[in-house]
C-alpha cells in the first residue's frame, strides 16, 4: 500500500511538468515541496531562477544545483509550487504546520499561478480540522489568543518555536472557515497578527493531488 510519502513523491514529480522554462518561480516549504525540489532537479529542466521561503528550501535547492534569486530582484513569478495542511474544493487552503506561511503568502502574492501539490489526505470539503497557524509579534501572544478565543477557536502557543522573521506561532484548534476568505482578513486585522495561515486571497490555481490511482490534475470549483 502507498504511504503518505509515496503520494506526495508522485504529487511532487507530476507538478515539475507545470514548471514553465526560462522564467522565475517561488518555491515554498515542506515535505512535499522537498520532493518537488528533487524531481525538478533531476527532471533537466531549466529555469531562470527560484526564490525560496525558508532556509530549509534555500539549502536543498543548493543541493540539486536549483538557481535562486532574491524576491527584491524580480518583477513577478511564472509560477508558484507549494504544498498545504488542508486544500478544499475552491482550492483555498491552511497553510503554515511548517511555520513558513508569512514568506510563502508574500511569495505566492507574486505569481502569475500557483500550483498546490498534496496528497489526498489535504483535500477536505471544508478547512478546519487542521489547527490554523497565526503568526504573531511576540509581545501580543496573549492579547491576540484572548481575540481567536472570542472568535471561537482554541488557541495554543507553538512551543519552543520561532518564525525565521522572529515571531510567534499560535495555532488555532476548533474553528471551521465556511468562508475562508471572509477569516482571513478579520484575523489579520487584530492588531499584533503579522499573517495567518489561510490561503483565500491567495487560492491555488491548480492542484496536484497524490493518490492512490496516481497524480490527478484539480481546478478549482
Ligand atoms: C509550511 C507549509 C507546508 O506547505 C504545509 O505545512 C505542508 O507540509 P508538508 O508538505 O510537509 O505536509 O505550509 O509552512
Amino acid at each position: 500500500m502507498a504511504t503518505q510519502d509515496d503520494l506526495k513523491r508522485i504529487a511532487a514529480e507530476k507538478a515539475v511538468e507545470f514548471v514553465p522554462e526560462n522564467e522565475y518561480i517561488g518555491i515554498g516549504t515542506g515535505s512535499t515541496v522537498n520532493f518537488f525540489i528533487e524531481a525538478l532537479g533531476k527532471s533537466g529542466k531549466k529555469i531562470k531562477g527560484a526564490v525560496a521561503t525558508s532556509q530549509a528550501t534555500a539549502d536543498l535547492m543548493a543541493k540539486y544545483e536549483i538557481p535562486q534569486v532574491a524576491l527584491n530582484d524580480v518583477m513577478g513569478l511564472a509560477a508558484y509550487f507549494d504544498g498545504a495542511d488542508e486544500v478544499n474544493h475552491s482550492l483555498q487552503m491552511i497553510k503554515g504546520g511548517g511555520g513558513a506561511h508569512l514568506r510563502e503568502k508574500i511569495v505566492a502574492s507574486m505569481a502569475d499561478t500557483f500550483v498546490c501539490i498534496a496528497d489526498e489526505s489535504k483535500y477536505v470539503s471544508r478547512l478546519g480540522k487542521f489547527p490554523l497557524p497565526v503568526e504573531v509579534i511576540p509581545m501580543a501572544r496573549s492579547m491576540v489568543s484572548r481575540h481567536l478565543l472570542a472568535m471561537g477557536g482554541e488557541p495554543e502557543l507553538r512551543l519552543n518555536f520561532v518564525t525565521e522573521s522572529g515571531n510567534q506561532i499560535v495555532d488555532v484548534h476548533g474553528m471551521y472557515f465556511p468562508q475562508p476568505l471572509t477569516s482571513e482578513d478579520e484575523i489579520n486585522k487584530i492588531a499584533g497578527v503579522v499573517e495567518n495561515g489561510l490561503f483565500a486571497r491567495n487560492a491555488a490555481d491548480i492542484l496536484v493531488l497524490g493518490t492512490a490511482d496516481g497524480a490527478k490534475v484539480i481546478k478549482p470549483q
